[in-house]
């Protein structure tokens, strides 16, 4: 470790090298920690190595999570350098088209944490589907889902759109945005809301595109003469954007069997959407997270001006994880924006096991295979001496 603290500090020398852990599955097996993660950050941290905790999970405020965390594994860790799947949502309220300003939806396992989340970043207008069953219990006919039940509803910004009503439709709740945070909990009426606003005119709830459809002119002829109509097709109509934050199928909790996560509610909204659509239309949708490279861009981003603010360059970078399908994956495949090269380590105590959680071929097949998240340091720091 000393070794590498002089390395770390001097200039003009190679840079040390960073690791990006995932948090489930790595550090963390359900919330106790997995033997010999917590020696390995205060190994990091004596040691003068940077590193950041990379994960799919979310649904707390960062600062929330980051001192259960701590707390959890006995190593005092900031949200400087933690990265939650949510958590390069913020570059959103950026720029020109920023939805600062804009109304948004969010859905997640506790419809209150994923708003707080959101306004915490800085979300002007966060609505949950919680306050719009209050606003028309009509909307989802079933027993009303239990976070509906708690009443954390908030009062609409505008009035729920019904078709008898007589208002203009622009005076009505319009709906710019619809982001899912982690885990859904009740899919029912997640999934309700979010198929009616994908079918809507213009994110308007309770009105139908008209142009939902496959894309086509159709010309019609009458004794008034003749006439196009083109319909632009599905989701062509102004209709929400649709974020998710995490793509992973599969994680590792509890129970002996990896269990469903938001890549699950992801495949259930697009096998609804391919029945409405008579599979005319896959679900378009943006996805972030690992494996994709927007949430690898922001990672290294953190790493990256971390290493700049104490006057070095970016080392190589470790990405370790447990699921081949996001950790492994997305660090193979992310081109670096800083010139770094990202080595992947696979480690068994996750969602991977030899003979399950899939081959480790391509783009899967990690740099490395190790035991735990010890192992996966030592071997780094051994490469890098
Ligand atoms: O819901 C959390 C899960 O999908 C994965 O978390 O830390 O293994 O990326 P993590
Ligand atoms: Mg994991």
């Amino acid at each position: 470790s000393r070794a590498f603290r002089s390395d770390a500090r001097s200039t003009g020398r190679k840079p040390p090298p960073s690791f990006a852990f995932d948090i489930d599955g790595v550090l963390l097996h359900v919330s106790k920690p997995i033997p010999g993660a917590s020696d390995t950050l205060r190994f990091l941290q004596a040691s003068g190595i940077p590193f950041i905790l990379l994960t799919n999970g979310g649904g707390k405020p960062e600062a929330e999570r980051v001192r259960d965390l701590s707390e959890r594994l006995g190593v005092p860790l900031s949200t400087d350098n933690f990265i939650q799947s949510h958590t390069p949502f913020q570059e959103l309220l950026k720029g020109p088209g920023s939805l600062r300003d804009k109304t948004v939806l969010v859905t997640g396992s506790d419809y209150e944490k994923c708003r707080a989340i959101f306004e915490g970043y800085g979300f002007r207008t966060v609505l949950t589907p919680a306050d719009i069953y209050a606003a028309d219990p009509t909307i989802f006919p079933f027993q009303p889902p239990p976070q509906t039940t708690l009443s954390h509803a908030r009062p609409l910004p505008a009035p729920l759109y019904h078709p008898s009503s007589t208002l203009p439709l622009t005076s009505h709740l319009k709906i710019d945005a619809v982001f899912t945070l982690n885990d859904p909990r009740d899919w029912a009426l997640d999934l309700q809301l979010l198929t009616d606003l994908l079918l809507s005119h213009g994110g308007y709830l309770g009105t139908y595109s008209q142009h939902n459809g496959p894309a086509s002119t159709t010309t019609t002829s009458s004794t008034s003469g003749v006439a196009a109509k083109r319909c632009l097709g599905w989701q062509r109509d102004g209709q929400p954007p649709l974020y998710f934050s995490n793509a992973d199928l599969l994680w590792s909790a509890l129970h002996p069997l990896p269990r469903l996560g938001q890549g699950a509610f992801q495949a259930a909204l697009a096998g609804v959407w391919a029945r409405i659509t008579g599979g005319q239309a896959e679900l378009e949708r943006k996805c972030i997270g690992k494996p994709y490279a927007e949430t690898y861009r922001f990672a290294e981003g953190v790493l990256a001006r971390a290493a700049e603010g104490e006057g070095r360059k970016l080392g190589r970078v470790y990405m370790v994880g447990d699921n081949p399908e996001s950790d492994i994956a997305g660090a193979n495949g992310f081109v670096s924006e800083w010139g770094a090269e990202w080595v992947s380590v696979l480690v068994r105590t996750g969602v991977w096991k030899e003979g399950r959680g899939g081959k480790l071929e391509g783009v899967f097949e990690p740099r490395e295979v190790v035991d735990d998240v010890k192992a996966a340091v030592e071997w780094a720091v051994e490469r890098e001496v």
